[in-house]
C-alpha cells in the first residue's frame, strides 16, 4: 500500500510542477505526471497547493540549561511545534559541561531528545579547547554530530580565544567537521554591560546597547580572517546585522569558504520592541539583539542575493513570567532567547515570498536545502527526491492567520511576533510517510522522532 500525494504544485531549490508524488513506508519511490494508482493506495488530493520539502531548522535550544534557568520548549514541544510550523528536522546545540568528556553530554542530549516527535540531530558546541577536547573531537564526529559550535561572546562562560579558535579550526576540519561561531567581541559586550551597570543603566534597552552591532562586525571580520588562515569553512550562525553582512559579502565575493545564517527576528522585528514600557522589552532579549529598522530590508537583500544561505530560528523559549523576570533587576540576568520554531516556515513564506523579496525556489533553499546540504543531511532530508525521506509540506498559500501566544504551539507564554499577519500556511505535514499535522491540526500519530547520524558538513553538494 502506498500513498500518492496527486496533483499540487512541487517545489524543490532547483524547480517547479505540478507532479504526483508516490510514497512507499517512509520513502518517496517516484515523482512524476499522472502517476499510476492502485486500488491499495492512498491519495491525498493537492491540487491547488504547494508541495515543499519539510523544513529544515538547524539552531534550537530545546531544554538547555541557561542563564540560571531551562529553556521552556523540550524535545516534545519544541518538535511538535516544529511540525505545526513546517518544519520535520532540527539540530539542536549539545552544550558540555567544562572539564567533564563531550561523550558524556551527548548521552544527556539523546536522553532529553527520545521524547522528540520529529527527526532532529545535534552540533556539538565546545566552550574550551584544550587536549582533552581535541582527542574528543574525531569519536563525536563518528557518532554523527559533524559540527562544533564555538562563542566570541558570552564572556567568562562560554567565550574562547583566537588561539583556541584555531586550535578548534584544526581539530574539526581535518575530521570532516564543520565550525560554527557565535561571532559577537564578548570583550565589548563585557566592557560596556559592567558600564552601564555601574550607571545604573539596567532596563532590557540597555541589553540591546550592550551589544553594538560593531561588535558583531569585527567578530565576523576576525572569524573569517582566521578561517582564511587555517584554510577551513566556517558557518557563522545568527547573523544579525547590515555591518556583520558587510563582511560576509565581501568575504563571499572573494571566493572564501563562509556560510551565514540569519533568523527570522533579524529579519522581521527591530530594536524599537527594547524600549517598550513595564519590562516588555526583555520579551526579546536574545544574543545577538534586534537591530533598528534600516537593518532589515539590508538582510533580506543579502538572503535573496544568496550571500546569507540558511534561515534557523535560534529557538531557545523562555516564558515572560518567572524566567524573563529573572532580569527585572538588571538586564544582564534576563534569559537570552526567544520561541519561534512554529513562525519560521510561514514568516519567511509571507513576508519573503508573499511580499516579492524571494522566489519560491529560493524559499526553499533557505529554509529546506541549503541546510541539508551544509549539515551532511542531504538528500535524504531537505529536498523531494525519489529515495529520500518523505516529510513533505502540503502548504495552501491562500490560507490566513494570525500570530498568537493563545494559539501557538509553543509552551512559552508569549509571541515574539504577536499579531502578526501570515498569508499561506501549512495544511498538512508528513513526517517519513506518516501525517504529523492534517487540517493544520498535530495529529501526532507518527511515533518518536528519529536520530539523524549526518555525514560531513560544510558543502554545498
Ligand atoms: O539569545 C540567544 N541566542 N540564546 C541562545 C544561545 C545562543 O547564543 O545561541
Ligand atoms: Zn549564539
Ligand atoms: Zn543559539
Amino acid at each position: 500500500m502506498a500513498m500518492i500525494i496527486k496533483g499540487g504544485t512541487v517545489v524543490t531549490a532547483a524547480d517547479i510542477s505540478v507532479s504526483d508524488i508516490r510514497i512507499q513506508g517512509e520513502t518517496i519511490t517516484a515523482i512524476g505526471k499522472d502517476l499510476p494508482v492502485r486500488k491499495s493506495d492512498t491519495v491525498v488530493k493537492a491540487a491547488g497547493q504547494y508541495v515543499f520539502p519539510g523544513g529544515v531548522d538547524v539552531h534550537t535550544h530545546f531544554e538547555l540549561p541557561f542563564m540560571g534557568t531551562v529553556s521552556r520548549d523540550d524535545f516534545k514541544t519544541g518538535t511538535r511545534a516544529a511540525l505545526c510550523g513546517g518544519t520535520t528536522s532540527i539540530i539542536d546545540f549539545i552544550i558540555p559541561a567544562k572539564g567533564k568528556p563531550l561523550a558524556e553530554a551527548v548521552d544527556a542530549w539523546h536522553k532529553k531528545s527520545k521524547k522528540a516527535v520529529a527527526d532532529y540531530g545535534f552540533h556539538m558546541a565546545l566552550p574550551e579547547f584544550n587536549e582533552a577536547v581535541a582527542k574528543e573531537i574525531p569519536s563525536i564526529i563518528k557518532k554523527g554530530i559533524t559540527s562544533f559550535k564555538c562563542f566570541m561572546a558570552y564572556k567568562g562562560a562560554l567565550q574562547i580565544d583566537d588561539g583556541q579558535l584555531i586550535g578548534v579550526f584544526n581539530a574539526v576540519g581535518k575530521n570532516g567537521g564543520m565550525v560554527m561561531v557565535h561571532a559577537e567581541n564578548g570583550d565589548m559586550i563585557d566592557v560596556l554591560t559592567q558600564e552601564f551597570t555601574a550607571k545604573g543603566k539596567l532596563t532590557p534597552e540597555y541589553h540591546w546597547r550592550a551589544h553594538p552591532a560593531l561588535a558583531e562586525e569585527e567578530a565576523v571580520h576576525r572569524i573569517i580572517e582566521l578561517s582564511r588562515f587555517v584554510d577551513k569553512p566556517i558557518y557563522i550562525v545568527h547573523l544579525s546585522s547590515a555591518d556583520g553582512l558587510e563582511k560576509v559579502k565581501e568575504a563571499v565575493a572573494k571566493g572564501y569558504k563562509v556560510f551565514a545564517e540569519t533568523c527570522p527576528q533579524y529579519l522581521m522585528l527591530s530594536s524599537d520592541l527594547y524600549l517598550k514600557p513595564n519590562f516588555q522589552g526583555a520579551k526579546w532579549v536574545m544574543s545577538p539583539p534586534l537591530r533598528p529598522a534600516d537593518h532589515l530590508e539590508k538582510m533580506w537583500e543579502g538572503l535573496s542575493r544568496g550571500y546569507i544561505k540558511t534561515v534557523a530560528t535560534d529557538h531557545c523559549s523562555f516564558n515572560f513570567k518567572g524566567q524573563k523576570d529573572m532580569g527585572r533587576e538588571t538586564f544582564a540576568k534576563i534569559p537570552n532567547g526567544i520561541p519561534s520554531i512554529a513562525d519560521r516556515f510561514n514568516l519567511l513564506y509571507t513576508y519573503g515570498v508573499g511580499k516579492g523579496r524571494m522566489s519560491l525556489t529560493r524559499f526553499v533553499d533557505v529554509a529546506c536545502t541549503a541546510p541539508a546540504k551544509l549539515f551532511g543531511m542531504y538528500p535524504k532530508k531537505g529536498s523531494i527526491v525519489v529515495g529520500g525521506d518523505a516529510d513533505l509540506v502540503l502548504f495552501d498559500p491562500e490560507k490566513k492567520g494570525v500570530i498568537s501566544a493563545k494559539t501557538s504551539a509553543h509552551n512559552v507564554d508569549y509571541s515574539a511576533y504577536e499579531g502578526m499577519k501570515l498569508k499561506g500556511m501549512p495544511t498538512a505535514v508528513l513526517l517519513r510517510g506518516k501525517f504529523a499535522v492534517r487540517n493544520g491540526k498535530y495529529v501526532g500519530k507518527q511515533g518518536p522522532g528519529q536520530f539523524i547520524h549526518r555525514g560531513p558538513s560544510g558543502k554545498m553538494v
